[in-house]
């Protein structure tokens, strides 16, 4: 949905960042949690690859693939807790083929709760700076469906810019949607 500038964001309420890069940090955060994290967000169709509410018992298998490859040091989950529930995560990737290794990609999603406060631009924010402190990539790199205005232009002010697009790559809700590349650009990048 599009907004109109109207001034000033109400201030944030009390909130807590949480760095996950062990999987036993990603078991004690626990299934249920994450799962009601996820079905608000793929209710509010805004979710690409999950377009059907999630079990508990998908979230469980979800938990122990995630933690696998957060031991793995692949991968990288920045939690930000409000209430003490998960109101965003965002998710810093890196390829496990070498030749690949120099990428990051990132993800973000914040519950539909809490959108439009902040809470996306300052997570995405402290997810590059993560980034470039645990694996000083070359590129840094995210996606979008074309029909993710928000996203774009969150994505375009942190710094990121359209590199490439996939054209009808995704099936969203039965309508064919671009899959846009946007390449980090802003003042965190390494030099090329
Ligand atoms: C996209 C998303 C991460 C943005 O996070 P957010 O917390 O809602 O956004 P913020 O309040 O931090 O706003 C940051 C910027 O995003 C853009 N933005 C946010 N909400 C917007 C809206 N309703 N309309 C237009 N632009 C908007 C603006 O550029 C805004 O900066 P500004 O306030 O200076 O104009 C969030 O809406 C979300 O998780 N959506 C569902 C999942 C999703 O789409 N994830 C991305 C997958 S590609």
């Amino acid at each position: 949905m599009e907004r109109k500038k109207s001034g000033k964001k109400k201030p944030l309420p009390p909130y807590e960042i949480r760095i996950v890069s062990r999987g036993s940090q990603l078991k004690k955060i626990g299934a249920k949690a994450l799962m009601e994290y996820f079905n608000p967000i793929i209710a509010s169709r805004a979710h690409v690859l999950l377009q059907k509410k999630v079990t508990l018992a998908q979230e469980e298998k979800y938990v122990l693939e995630q933690a696998k490859l957060l031991d793995s040091k692949r991968l990288v989950k920045i939690f930000l807790f409000v209430d003490g529930k998960i109101a965003g995560v965002s998710e810093i990737r890196r390829s496990a083929i070498p030749s690949e290794a120099h990428n990051t990609v990132f993800s973000i999603a914040i519950t539909p709760k809490w959108q439009g406060r902040g809470f996306g631009e300052l997570l995405l924010r402290r997810a590059i700076v993560e980034a470039m402190a645990r694996f000083s990539p070359k590129r840094m790199w995210l996606d979008r469906y074309s029909g993710n205005k928000i996203a774009g232009k969150l994505y375009e002010k942190v710094g990121f810019v359209e590199v490439a697009r996939l054209k009808g790559y995704h099936s969203h809700y039965n309508k064919y949607e671009d899959k846009v590349f946007m390449e980090y650009r802003g003042k965190h990048a390494r030099k090329k």
